[in-house]
Parts: structure tokens; C-alpha cells; sequence
């Protein structure tokens, strides 16, 4: 066998996902796809804006001259220049085009800035649940997960944290909205965090993933997390604002109030490089100039937010109400999440292992569904929770 030891293990740490949509394909061929609730995708459901489109039939139309060629690493100046006016609007912080980098993704930004601050056996601290991808990535940079539990709500626990960090943290990862439990980070907990932070005797930078950002609920006014802690590289993506995963582009913007932004900066540009990035989609920067502020409606996610939470505590449920994101993570009846996994399959429900996310006893579901579906599911749900 030519591939590698390490690469194999995390393969077979992560076939839950295979073996989910393996199953799902044979449930749709046994039982027909009308009969099958896929609640595992993690893809955005409907079509990118009108605008966005638009946007990038101008862009081809216009084609100006080097368009389609090497650009500086961090991504075009024009566009880093809009990104970095956003920013400062948004932060109050003075966010120039030299802080912003345009990158693949949101997962693009954070192997970039994994690798320029990571060195073997360095620390970076999660909280769980969390999104499973973030191990493999700080693996990519030879760093180590130090996982740290939240409490019943998801809601982190700052002296959790405290006790966690060692001489050889490097970073903690924020993921708010969350994935997998759609929670909001308190605005409480974020300056307990910076206070924490700021009192350590080496620096510990938090990376601020927000790639849900623009999908939250209930008018709720979300917490900018650069404005309250001072060492944070931020991590974004139009992947679930525009409905646009395929299209591979977001950004990571170093803070203002970091003092080795500019050495940190080099290191992502060059990050970017090597890690074979090399820049982001030449003709996606040239959309995104057009309509960064742009993002989709998220009523339609509110909306099925409120049929499958009003449904399921009704039922007896134990249901975190998700204040974002398109998932839900509720408490499985029985405990076991993989028996109650099991348990859903025989309604033809497929859910998502609350294991796989580093809790076990829950299960994610996915909002990524037409409500109709989830509608039809509800009885289902009752069924598996009257079994139990
Ligand atoms: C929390 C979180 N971070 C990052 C990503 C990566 O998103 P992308 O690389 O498409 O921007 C995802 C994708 O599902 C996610 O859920």
C-alpha cells in the first residue's frame, strides 16, 4: 500500500460521512427518493442571487486585459481594497487592504493560517461540538486539537478554556453561528475571552471562522468578534451567504490591533502559495467586488428552523433552538446517537451522528431540505422517539 499511515487513519475517522451517503443512495433506490429525509447535507439549498450571476456575466463580458493571469498571491488589490472597507465599517477597526487576503474558501483561509502559525506539536484549542474538518486541517500543519467542552447550551466556559491553554497554544478556533448547533457566542463570553487572552504571557490568536454570518435568525444582532478581542484573524466564505460552496472563495483578514500583522501577513501570502493555492479564482474576486454585501435571505431557513424546532420539542424533543446557520442539533432520546441514527433509518430519516462532531448523544440535521420534506418527516420523528 503507497498512501500514507496518517492520511489513512483520518480517512477512517471521517467514513461516517461516507458510509451516511452510501446509505442514503440505497435507502433512495430501495424506497424511492419521495420517501427518503436526507437531513445530512451540509449544502446550501436554492440558487445563488440574480445579482451574483449578473455580476459574473459582466465580469467574462468585460475580460480586461491580464485577467486570466498570475496575480499577486493575496488576490487583487481593487477587490482586498472593497473587503477591507467593509471590514472597518463593520469592526470600527482600520482594516486596509494590506490586512485582508483573498483565499479558496473559508477552509482555504484556515489551512493558510494554520500554516503560518503552526509549528509541530503546537496547540489549538476547539470547542465541542465542533466542525469535524478542523482537526484534519490543523493535522495538515502538524498541530494538535485540544478539544473543550461547552456546556448544556453550547455556550463556552471561559475557566474550561483557561485550564486548557499551555505554553504551546497557538490559536483558538471560533466557530459562531455555530455548525453543528446554530448558536450565537455570548457577547459575555467573548470579552472573558479577551480578558483571558490579553493576560497570557505569549500570544494566542483566535480565529474568528464565520462562514455563517449573514444566516441569523430572529433580527438578532450578532456579536462582531474583532471589535471585542484584539488578536483575531477573521475567516470567511460567500460559500453559504451566496449559496456558492462550489465556487471556492472567501477571505481572511488579519487584525488591525495584531502587532505582527505585517510578518503574519507575509507568512499567509506565502502560505497561500505553497500550500498550492496560489491565489483565489481570478474571475470569483472580480464577482465578489460587484457584491461582497450581498448575501441570501435567510427567512427561508428561519422558517424551517421554526417548523422543525416547534415540531420536535412539541413531540418531547430536547431542542437547543438555533439562533443561525442551517443546522439543529438536538439531544438523541436514547442516548446513544448511533442507535438513534439507526432508529430514524427504519423512517427513512437520515440525521448525522452528534459523535462526529465530538458529542455524542445528539444528532445533527440539516435545514438544507425543502420544507415540504421536513413537513412529511415530522410523523417519523414521532414514531423513533415513541419507540424508544
Ligand atoms: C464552520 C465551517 N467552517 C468552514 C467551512 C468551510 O467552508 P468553505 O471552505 O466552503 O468556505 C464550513 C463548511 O461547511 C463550515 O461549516
Amino acid at each position: 500500500m503507497s498512501i500514507g499511515k496518517t492520511i489513512a487513519e483520518q480517512m477512517e475517522h471521517a467514513s461516517w460521512i461516507r458510509r451516511m451517503f452510501e446509505i442514503g443512495a440505497r435507502m433512495k433506490r430501495e424506497r424511492g427518493e419521495e420517501n427518503v429525509f436526507d437531513f445530512t447535507l451540509g449544502n446550501p439549498d436554492g440558487e445563488p442571487p440574480t445579482e451574483v450571476i449578473a455580476a459574473l456575466r459582466r465580469a467574462v463580458e468585460r475580460n480586461p486585459a491580464r485577467s486570466h493571469a498570475y496575480m499577486p498571491n493575496a488576490g487583487f488589490l481593487a477587490v482586498r481594497q472593497i473587503i477591507a472597507r467593509q471590514l472597518s465599517q463593520q469592526t470600527g477597526l482600520a482594516y486596509t487592504p494590506d490586512h485582508i487576503l483573498m483565499t479558496v474558501g473559508a477552509a482555504g483561509a484556515i489551512n493558510v493560517v494554520l500554516k503560518s502559525l503552526l509549528d509541530p506539536g503546537d496547540e489549538v484549542i476547539i470547542l465541542v461540538p465542533f466542525f469535524p474538518e478542523y482537526q484534519f486541517y490543523i493535522e495538515n500543519h502538524a498541530g494538535r486539537m485540544v478539544l473543550v467542552e461547552t456546556d448544556d447550551a453550547f455556550q463556552p466556559d471561559i475557566a474550561r478554556i483557561a485550564a486548557a491553554i499551555t505554553p504551546r497554544t497557538k490559536a483558538i478556533i471560533l466557530d459562531s453561528p455555530n455548525n453543528p448547533t446554530g448558536v450565537v457566542y455570548s457577547t459575555d463570553f467573548l470579552r472573558q475571552l479577551e480578558i483571558l487572552i490579553s493576560g497570557l504571557d505569549h500570544p494566542v490568536t483566535v480565529i474568528v471562522d464565520e462562514p455563517y454570518k449573514s444566516l441569523v435568525f430572529d433580527g438578532l444582532a450578532l456579536p462582531v468578534i474583532p471589535s471585542l478581542i484584539r488578536r483575531t484573524v477573521v475567516t470567511y466564505s460567500w460559500s453559504k451567504a451566496l449559496s456558492i460552496p462550489g465556487e471556492r472563495i472567501g477571505y481572511l483578514a488579519l487584525s488591525p490591533c495584531l502587532p505582527e500583522w505585517e510578518p503574519l501577513r507575509d507568512a499567509c501570502t506565502f502560505a497561500n502559495r505553497i500550500l498550492g493555492f496560489i491565489n483565489a479564482p481570478a474571475i470569483w474576486q472580480w464577482v465578489i467586488a460587484e457584491v461582497a454585501d450581498l448575501h441570501v435571505d435567510p427567512r427561508p431557513y428561519q422558517e424551517k428552523r421554526d417548523v422543525l424546532w416547534e415540531g420536535l420539542t412539541r413531540m418531547g424533543y430536547e431542542v437547543t433552538k438555533p439562533q443561525g446557520t442551517f443546522y439543529m442539533f438536538p439531544k438523541a432520546p436514547v442516548g446513544d446517537d448511533l442507535a438513534f441514527v439507526r432508529s430514524l433509518m427504519e423512517e427513512g430519516i437520515l440525521a448525522v451522528p452528534g459523535s462526529g462532531f465530538g458529542r455524542s448523544g445528539y444528532i445533527r440535521l440539516s435545514l438544507t431540505i425543502p420544507r415540504e420534506t421536513i413537513e412529511r418527516a415530522l410523523p417519523g420523528f414521532e414514531r423513533a422517539l415513541r419507540k424508544t
